[in-house]
């Protein structure tokens, strides 16, 4: 079921020294949506994920905890980072560290190959640099401190004084990438979205680009300069490069042949390193530049950018804990448009998870199949001519599946899954309209019931597919219930975009009991 097409998505790799927040749960959830949908869809995927374990940050975490900074990594990616994969349901396909030998050795050399072609030089530097970020910060990105901070300059996310640096540093040559960078985005519209992130690097860059500091000399938490053991690569070239290093840069020509360019997701707070640094430093080295960057909007908790750093971090466990992990995913990939800030509170969660899962999707799967193993004796049951009713099922069912993956296509998760919850909504309302359990009590509708119960079925079968990539442990159940496995296989290997086809589901397949989808909470 491979049609060839590569598909090669990336979530950003995380500082492992947060611990695990909703904010770097939504951006995983999201990546592994877009990936499971383009997997389902028999194209050649590949997911990567990881953590960013270099830099002064985690430098300064280690020492403030008394360990060294590879074990102060180590315990947090093992602890923390890769439990959170799990918690969430997360299928990547790797997992890369910034302290593995195979991206360091490949960080060297391409940062040599851009020294060779003459993109690196060595300088003089002060700035302003946020710990923070692990970023010199531009003008606009520095205000005045307040209460503790009073007479400082503080960095405008995270609200903490910036240190005046002083050091000699090789730069990278970025501004002469100005006009390379705008031509990209030119005859790519599409190389950053949405609209608003684009406006954005574009004014940017126009409004002129300085070379990149890329090197530290004040620590030595990093990867050797090659040809200057006195410096460390800056903690941001060495991040950026996992994207290719993970998939065989310099090592595997055939992986990464066959994975290259890749499609990156990202906050928007990083939007410039991946827009403007990272195809600029591809473009250096002769390399494709990515095939896209999507930049989603902030979690905000209280009004503000939800953080760790500030405190008003919520781990992901706080909420699978009691909703699970399918409301995990479909919470923050259905309620926030995709781009755009959202606020995350504990009431809206709780009402979407009443309406939508358990009242909405979780009842209609429930009382369909309790209706066929009480009417049919739990056998699904063959249709009858169809109304105008059942036929317009079919067509919602089939409006769906085309919305709902051309929106995939644009990364509009949340567009996709209102397209397929169309389906639900529809399907219960003709349940409520055609009354299966009238029907049933008159032995001259027995066809007739018959149709209305195998209809309410395909249309989950539908459903089972296409919300699969957002919600794999229920739909998975329901699969199993609605006896779909026997006669059509697992459910992950159901081509997706062929879901809006009717007549999948065989009649004569044997429906099991299912429990609650989603079943009741209790309130805390
Ligand atoms: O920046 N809302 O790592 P990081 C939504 N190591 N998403 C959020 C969020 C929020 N409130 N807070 C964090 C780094 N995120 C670098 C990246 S990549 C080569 C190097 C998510 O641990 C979002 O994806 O600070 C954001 O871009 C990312 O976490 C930042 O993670
Ligand atoms: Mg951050």
């Amino acid at each position: 079921m491979t049609s060839g097409r590569s598909f090669y998505i990336t979530t950003p790799i995380y500082y492992p020294s947060d611990l695990p927040h909703i904010g770097h749960g939504y951006t995983t959830v999201a990546v592994d949506t877009l990936a499971r949908w383009h997997r389902q869809a028999g194209d050649d995927t590949w997911m990567l994920t990881g953590t960013d374990e270099h830099g002064q940050k985690m430098l300064r975490a280690a020492a403030a905890n008394g360990v060294t900074p590879q074990e102060w990594v180590d315990k947090l990616v093992t602890e923390s980072w890769f439990p959170l994969l799990e918690t969430l349901d997360v299928a990547n396909d790797d997992f890369i560290r910034t302290t593995q030998p195979r991206h360091e050795e490949r960080v060297q050399e391409f940062v040599k190959a851009l020294f060779d072609r003459g993109y690196i030089y060595a300088g003089e530097y002060e700035a302003l640099y946020c710990v923070g970020c692990e970023e010199f910060k531009p003008e606009a990105e520095i205000v005045d401190g307040t209460g503790p901070f009073e007479g400082l300059k503080v960095c405008a996310i995270h609200s903490k004084p910036l240190e005046l640096l002083q050091e000699k540093n090789y730069f990278f040559k970025l501004s002469e990438f100005q006009d390379r960078l705008l031509e990209l985005y030119k005859t790519e519209p599409d190389f950053v979205r949405p609209e608003s992130a684009r406006n954005e690097v574009v004014s940017f860059v126009r409004s002129g680009l300085k070379d990149l500091s890329i090197s530290r000399s004040a620590f030595d938490w990093g990867i050797t300069v090659p040809w200057d053991p006195s410096h460390v690569i800056y903690v941001w070239v060495d991040a950026l490069l996992n994207y290719a290093t993970a998939v065989g840069y310099g090592n595997d020509p055939e992986q990464f042949a066959r994975r290259w360019p890749a499609f990156h997701v990202v906050g928007k707070d990083i939007l410039r390193f991946h827009a403007v640094i990272w195809p600029a430093m591809l473009m250096a080295a002769g390399l494709d530049v990515p095939r896209g960057v999507f930049a989603h909007g902030w979690l905000l908790v209280g009004g503000e950018k939800m953080s760790k750093s500030k405190l008003t971090g919520i781990a992901p466990t706080e909420i699978t804990d009691v909703f699970g992990s399918d409301a995990y995913r479909f919470y923050f990939l259905s309620a926030i448009a995709f781009g755009q800030d959202g606020s995350f509170s504990w009431e809206d969660l709780s009402a979407r998870y009443q309406a939508e899962l358990a009242n909405g999707f979780g009842n209609l799967a429930s009382r369909t199949v309790a209706m066929i193993s009480k009417y049919f004796d739990g056998v699904v049951p063959q249709a009858g001519p169809s109304t105008e009713l059942d036929l317009a099922i079919q067509k919602v069912v089939a409006d769906a599946a085309t919305t709902a993956d051309a929106a995939i296509e644009r990364f509009r998760i949340d567009e996709a899954i209102a397209a397929i919850w169309t389906i639900v909504d529809a399907l219960n309302g003709y349940i409520t309209e055609n009354e299966p359990w009238a029907l049933a009590k008159d032995e001259a509708q027995r066809e007739r019931l018959g149709t209305v119960l195998y209809t309410a079925a395909e249309g989950l079968r539908a459903l089972a597919v296409l919300l699969s990539p957002v919600m794999p442990e229920s739909t998975a159940k329901l699969w199993v219930a609605l006896g779909a496995e026997e006669g059509l296989g697992a459910l992950a290997a159901q081509p997706i975009r062929e879901a809006g086809a009717w007549g999948v589901l065989r009649p004569g397949a044997t429906v099991t009991a299912l429990t609650p989808l989603f079943p009741r909470v209790e309130q805390a």
